[in-house]
């Protein structure tokens, strides 16, 4: 049977005197997974949950998520507090029943497992070697069932020098045990708010554009434009050891 995990990224909850329509977007990208003819097994936001790191933040994601007919995972951004949101979600099923922002689901029929690359006070990302370690571990527990694993920061460049200065730093020791664990069907990131594809370690790395805010393309040094729409998300379809990826559109307000 195949899996399908709807990736949502970069929302930037804001709340009370901050707020934006960062809660409608999130909303609207969430409604658009509501509609499809087939549910997701699960539903991923891979990080910048929380603009600030506020706890109402957390709680404003909280309050989107609470009635959501399938199971929504969260992974910590760089402008996320991992403790807030371990505060906010600990012991749930949305973190898998860790207190953490690192975890794995044991799904039956895949394995997702999210990671934490936040630095506090940094906009790049690291992992650690814990953490590292821990993932390979996590890995070797079930080597034929397929593997997701989720990340804020992308572990390669994307082209784009504003978000490549801002990357993960021990991105090549993540790769290493990426590569050596061929169940590992999809990386999911988010952080660049574009939609990228790109190999690593063997497998596939996909970026999955903001529900709140898009940053344009460019080769040059400076800040690259920022827009809100076109917004979208990402579908993946796993079957068995094989995957493709579709980009679909969220309607403007
Ligand atoms: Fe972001």
């Amino acid at each position: 049977m195949m899996v399908i995990i709807a990736q949502l990224s970069d929302p930037h909850i804001t709340t009370g005197a901050q707020g934006d329509d960062s809660v409608e977007r999130l909303s609207r990208g969430l409604e658009c997974v509501r509609a499809l003819d087939r549910s997701p097994d699960c539903v991923v936001i891979t990080g910048d949950l929380a603009d600030g790191g506020r706890r109402q933040e957390y709680e404003a994601v909280r309050s989107l998520i609470a009635d959501f007919p399938v199971p929504v995972h969260l992974t910590t951004g760089n402008h996320d507090d991992p403790r807030g949101l371990a505060e906010v979600f600990g012991g749930t099923g949305v973190l898998g029943g860790a207190r953490e922002a690192r975890y794995a689901v044991d799904y039956p029929s895949f394995t997702l497992v999210a990671l934490d690359s936040h630095v506090s006070g940094s906009p790049g990302g690291r992992l650690g070697a814990d953490q590292i370690a821990w993932l390979g571990e996590v890995l070797a527990r079930r080597p034929d069932v397929p593997a997701v694993v989720c990340v804020h920061h992308p572990p390669v460049a994307v082209g784009v020098p504003y978000l490549d200065g801002m990357g993960m730093e021990d991105a090549a020791e993540f790769a290493g045990v990426i590569a050596g664990h061929r169940n590992v069907v999809r990386v999911l990131a988010g952080h660049v708010h574009r939609a990228v594809v790109a190999d690593f370690a063997g497998t596939t790395l996909t970026t999955a554009p903001s529900t709140h805010t898009q940053i344009g393309f460019t080769t040059g040094e400076e800040i690259p434009a920022l827009y809100p729409d076109p917004a979208s998300f990402l579908l993946h379809l796993i079957d068995g050891p094989s995957a493709g990826t579709h980009t679909l559109p969220i309607p403007s307000a």
